[in-house]
């Protein structure tokens, strides 16, 4: 077992959390595919204190998702530790604080991303939430807000001394959004140079390309958002035969009815879209979806679904 924090993970290889995606269901597939750990998306601290209920229920988790990390967003020390103070009562396995999204909604009001350019600020977030909860507290950064103002080192100091437990380090600047390549060496350098455990993020789209990332880096473990988008066999390491795949589709899909109703049917769609990418048929495929509405006319559209060999 590898042990990070307080946290004890059957793997390094770890789900990013995907806003839209990594829903519960999405995070219980991940988890059975042998993901270390998984990440709810991140969810507004002032919804949370302010009790909000479609933020609560965002923050909704089943055991076998565990370990779990709830993240948080926000810039007010007070605000985040008094969310966190609530998140505590769920009993997540950790909380993590934003500190990388780049979407101008939330950077243009002073959160996610835009955190990177105020380490002072870093420090009070973090130093209140630690304060606010007994669970392990872990950062999500970028390595800074763009190539000018690569100010990572100062980012970790902060992090470091405000008593996060470990840090998670996506290798772009905010600039890059998600462009270009990440930045594996400066995540190497931040590996070097942290007391506490860091976990490597950006671009990996296979199994092996984890284990080189980790080999490469010394991260203490690795996550993967994208390449697990219709893809969370990524975690095990297998590939699935296309009677496999179809099983596993209609495991999600039957997750998404049961987590949400028939209109987990329609929040189903921008996966199976993903799933079938790469399939011989897949523009057959889609367009067969597209004007599928049960789930019996989605399994027997998938019964079509031809190896790509
Ligand atoms: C559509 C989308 C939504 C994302 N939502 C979040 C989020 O809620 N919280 C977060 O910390 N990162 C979020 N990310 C960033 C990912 O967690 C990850 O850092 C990034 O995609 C790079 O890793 P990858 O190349 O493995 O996808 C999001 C990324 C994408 C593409």
């Amino acid at each position: 077992m590898l042990e990070i924090g307080k946290l004890k993970l059957k793997s390094p290889l770890v789900l990013a959390p995907i806003a839209g995606y990594t829903d519960s269901p999405f995070r219980k597939l991940s988890s059975e595919f042998g993901a270390g750990f998984t990440m709810t998306e991140l969810i507004s601290s002032e919804g949370i204190v302010r009790g909000c209920e479609k933020t609560f229920s965002m923050l909704k988790f089943s055991e076998a998702e565990r370990p779990l990390g709830i993240q948080i967003f926000g810039n007010n020390p007070y605000t985040l530790a008094r969310a966190a103070e609530a998140v505590t009562g769920l009993n997540p396995d950790f909380i993590d604080v934003n500190m990388g999204c780049p979407a101008r909604k939330v950077t243009g009001s002073g959160n996610g991303a835009a955190l990177l350019k105020d380490p002072d600020l870093i420090y009070r977030i973090i130093k209140s939430v630690v304060a606010a909860t007994p669970l392990n507290v872990s950062a999500k950064i970028r390595i800074g807000w763009d190539e000018d103002s690569l100010n990572y080192l100062d980012v970790l100091k902060a992090l470091e001394e405000a008593g996060v437990s470990f840090i998670i380090v996506h290798g772009r600047t905010k600039s890059q959004q998600y462009g270009g390549n990440a930045n594996w060496d400066i995540i190497k350098e931040i590996v070097e140079k942290s007391s506490v455990p860091v976990i490597g993020n950006g671009d990996i789209n296979s199994y092996l390309a984890a284990f080189e990332r980790l080999e490469f880096s010394k991260c203490a473990a690795v996550m993967i958002g994208r390449g697990a988008i219709g893809n969370p066999w990524i975690f095990s390491g297998y590939t699935p035969s296309v009677d496999e795949l179809v099983s596993v589709i209609v495991r999600h899909l039957d997750l998404m009815i049961e987590e949400y109703g028939t209109y987990g049917i329609n929040l189903m769609r921008k996966h199976l879209v993903r799933y079938i990418h790469g399939t011989k048929n897949a523009a057959k495929i889609r367009s067969s979806l597209v004007s599928a509405v049960t789930r019996e006319e989605i399994v027997d559209i998938l019964k079509n679904i031809e190896a790509n060999v």
